[in-house]
């Protein structure tokens, strides 16, 4: 009789100490919602342009969904000190602060990127593929292009929007690669251009 009334109080012991740590962490699991909620409030301006959730349906328009944290808030950082330029996105980076850039960065990394509409020309994309593994590409931006830390994700990335990037690294209208990407695009054609943003595109 003696060791199942111990046995009982024991088990009384463990069912408290389970719900004295369930009531624990109810604040903290409170406060991951309230910060989720406020990371898609910040993000819903962006979207207006890059589409749900970052996924862009414009070819002007990068998709941000699945990109690297780092390289959006290296981006977002570039944009506002002026080191990189577009009409449309610099006003929106002027007003954010190191942490907004922070908090965006992550919210629109951890997005799950959707396939694009774009349609490859298969001879391009072929020609594209040969190119890249000529030039090393994926050397930095690693198989597939998935991107990895500063160096960006371009797999599946909006086709018009990565020959831009290639001809504006190449004519160095774009200069806040620290020189990776204007050295190896300074010898590419359009036609080049044209092959790799087909390979690219199509892959996901
Ligand atoms: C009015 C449209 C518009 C809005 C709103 C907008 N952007 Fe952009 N954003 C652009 C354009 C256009 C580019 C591409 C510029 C270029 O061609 O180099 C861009 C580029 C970017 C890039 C670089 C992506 C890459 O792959 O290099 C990031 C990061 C970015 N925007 C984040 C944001 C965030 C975060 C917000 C919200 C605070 C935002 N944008 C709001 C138009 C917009
Ligand atoms: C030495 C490393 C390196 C190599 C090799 C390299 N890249 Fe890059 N690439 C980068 C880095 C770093 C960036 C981001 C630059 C920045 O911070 O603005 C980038 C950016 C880009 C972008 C812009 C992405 C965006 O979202 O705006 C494209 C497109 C791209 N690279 C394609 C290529 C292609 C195609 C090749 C091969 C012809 C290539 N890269 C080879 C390092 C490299």
């Amino acid at each position: 009789m003696k060791t199942r009334a111990i046995r009982v109080r024991i088990w009384l012991v463990y069912a408290l100490w389970i719900i004295a740590c369930l009531l624990l962490s109810l604040p903290s699991l409170s406060r991951a919602a309230d910060a989720a909620a406020a990371a898609a409030a910040k993000a819903a301006i962006c979207t207006s342009c890059h589409g749900l959730g970052g996924n862009s349906t414009t070819g002007e328009y990068p998709s941000l969904a699945g990109q690297t944290s780092r390289y959006l808030y290296l981006q977002l950082r570039d944009f506002k000190a002026g080191r990189r330029s577009d009409p449309r996105m610099s006003p929106m980076a002027e007003n954010l602060t190191p942490d907004d850039m922070h908090v965006l960065a992550d919210y629109f990394a951890a997005q799950k990127p959707i396939a694009t509409d774009f349609k490859a020309d298969p001879i391009k994309v072929e020609a594209g593929r040969k190119k890249s593994e000529e030039i090393l590409c994926t050397m930095c931006h690693l198989g597939g292009f998935s991107g990895q830390n500063e160096i960006p994700r371009v797999a599946g990335q909006q086709y018009p929007y990565i020959v831009k990037q290639l001809q504006d690294f190449r004519d160095k209208k774009r200069t806040n690669d620290a020189g990776n990407m204007t050295s190896v695009s300074k010898n590419l054609t359009d036609a080049d251009i044209e092959n790799l943003a087909n390979y690219i595109a199509n892959l996901q």
